[in-house]
């Protein structure tokens, strides 16, 4: 049994985080070190230092993460270290783990690392025990999953369950559907999951133009419960299910809802008592391990949820007492932010080399720029450095015959994140192999990549040489590790959590609000009843606004 974990009050307003970072002399540190890296060679770095792999490389919970392809020193890692104790990382770290309100915009603690914690632990926060209320949730979730995957759950005729279709958006999607297609080879495969997100009518019926009312469950997921998309969608969900089935009485067998918001769910007609809580204190993009992820319990049932479960709090604990030095989110972090701010890179490639993680690059977009694309501080100026990189990304070896041509010899550098296993659960002649030779190959081709005396030695024309020359010292992380499981999901997406967060905290921003998505929702509700208004409105956008919605209404 673990123990209850011991939290320290920490003050937050009083930590190094809230100096602007770019003034601490550790800041300059690296931009003098970086400038002393101008000539930096990863072939003369690998050749200078035996040692490097190992000095360059950790092991967590399983994931073993080469980190000596990058365009860094160990003293480059030491210098960042630094910098992350200057802006106070620990204290942010403590000040999260303990229930301290560090979403300041919105005036809420940041928890996703509760719902992961074990039974046996306690986290007291504003006087209640939130490791206790997660697993009331996560009983009532697991005995709803069991009742469907056992089928004793029916719908309105009395047919058992055999569609879930999950209705979300952002957080309350991304999350359901990436762990969904990471884990279906340990799915329910009687069960057909589909997920709806777009506002886009298609996405509506073509999730559901093969599916039998009588058969199909809908889970509403949305934290706010008035997300324009999602209602919509819920809506035109019940009419297909009640036209279908004759009675208003059916919604109570087909719908269920996961959200923080009880009276918008009663007020749409389902019955709180099939409906999924959670709290303020779980962000959108942070939610995949809450109710949120009730399609994905569904799916691969309770236990193997647990072990999900379990891999996140793997790296949480990890993150929470590793030095810094050793704390691998803490690192990835770290390295995001020394080619963001001082090789001034603008995107990181997350390109996992398994079929199942195909979702996973959109997912960590959400986690990522959500998160980190912010322009002030905590305390409310205008950043002076650049803040979060674009994510983004395709599972290999597919972007290797689409964009990899711009990674290895265009103009810009893209750092990347290589994911691979070990093994595949789908063992098939030498495919694995084959994949796993191309991820090797490319971290290497990227890294080291091929003289114009090698490409002449080859006996290529000298006017073709330049072409043909890779000039190397294109940075990557390659993350190995064993096996696209339950447990090892919870640890990749537990990884770039808190590698966020890490970011997050140099950069003093608020990475746990999203401001900047509110204004297009206020716009788009003032324009769709001009969309929809039978005599010509009154537009008072600006001209182009308003040229394109005469146009709209003309020609629609
Ligand atoms: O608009 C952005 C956002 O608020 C995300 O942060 C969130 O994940 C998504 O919308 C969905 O919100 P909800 O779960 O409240 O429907």
């Amino acid at each position: 049994m673990e123990a209850p974990i011991e939290r320290e009050e920490t003050d937050v307003s009083d930590t190094p985080g809230t100096i602007p970072p770019a003034s601490l002399p550790e800041w300059r540190a690296l931009d003098d070190h970086r400038v002393a890296l101008d000539a930096f060679d990863l072939r003369t770095a690998f050749a200078e230092d035996p040692s490097r792999v190992e000095r360059m490389s950790l092991d967590v919970v399983g994931l073993h993460a080469d980190l000596s392809k990058h365009l860094a020193t160990p003293e480059t890692l030491g210098l960042l270290v630094e910098l992350a104790e200057a802006c106070g990382l620990r204290e942010r770290i403590a000040a999260m783990f303990s229930g301290e309100h560090i979403n300041v915009t919105e005036d809420r603690a940041v928890l996703h690392v509760a719902l992961r914690m074990p039974r046996s632990t306690s986290l007291t926060v504003d006087g209640v025990d939130v490791v206790a209320e997660v697993h009331r949730v996560l009983d009532r979730m697991g005995a709803f999953a069991d009742s469907v995957r056992s089928a004793s759950w029916v719908g309105h005729t009395g047919r058992p369950i055999r569609n879930v279709v999950n209705i979300g958006i952002g957080g309350s999607d991304l999350g359901p559907v990436m762990a969904y297609r990471a884990l279906r080879h340990v799915s329910d495969r009687d069960l057909t999951f589909r997920f709806v997100s777009n506002v886009d009518g298609t996405d509506f019926v073509e999730a559901t133009r093969d599916l039998d009312p009588a058969e199909t469950l809908f889970i509403i997921c949305s934290k706010t419960f008035t997300t324009l998309e999602t209602m919509t969608n819920a809506r035109s969900a019940r009419e297909w299910v009640v036209s279908a089935l004759g009675s208003e009485d059916a919604v109570g067998r087909h719908f269920v809802a996961v959200s923080t918001n009880a009276a918008g769910v009663a007020e749409f007609g389902i019955d709180t008592d099939n409906m999924f809580g959670f709290w303020d204190w779980v962000g959108g993009r942070y939610s995949m391990d809450s109710a949120i992820g009730l399609s994905t319990m569904v799916a691969i049932g309770p236990e193997a949820f647990a072990d999900l479960l379990a891999g996140f709090h793997a790296v949480d604990e990890h993150f929470r007492t590793a030095p810094i030095r050793e704390n691998l989110p803490a690192l990835i972090g770290l390295l995001a932010v020394w080619y963001r701010n001082f090789w001034g890179c603008q995107t990181i490639a997350v390109l996992p080399y398994d079929q199942y993680l195909e979702r996973f690059p959109a997912y960590l977009q959400q986690l990522t720029m959500e998160s980190n694309g912010k322009h002030v501080t905590l305390e409310g100026a205008h950043v002076e450095v650049d803040t979060g990189a674009i994510y983004w990304g395709e599972p290999g070896t597919n972007g290797q015959h689409s964009f990899y041509q711009l990674i290895h010899q265009g103009t810009t550098i893209v750092p990347v994140d290589f994911i691979c296993f070990a093994r595949t659960p789908n063992p098939l002649g030498d495919h694995h192999d084959l994949l796993s030779a191309n991820v090797f190959a490319q971290s290497a081709a990227l890294a080291f990549g091929r003289s114009a005396e090698e490409v002449a030695a080859d006996g290529t024309p000298a006017a073709r040489v330049p072409a043909k020359v890779m000039e190397g010292n294109r940075p990557s992380t390659t993350i190995l590790t064993d096996e696209v499981s339950p447990f090892r999901l919870g640890t990749l997406v537990a990884l770039y959590e808190h590698s966020v967060f890490t970011q997050g905290a140099i950069w003093g921003i608020d990475s746990f609000d999203q401001w900047g998505v509110e204004l297009g929702k206020q716009l788009a509700a003032r324009i769709a009843p001009q969309l929809l208004a039978e005599d010509e409105p009154e537009l008072d956008h600006d001209p182009s606004t308003n040229d394109l919605i005469r146009r709209y209404r003309s020609m629609s």
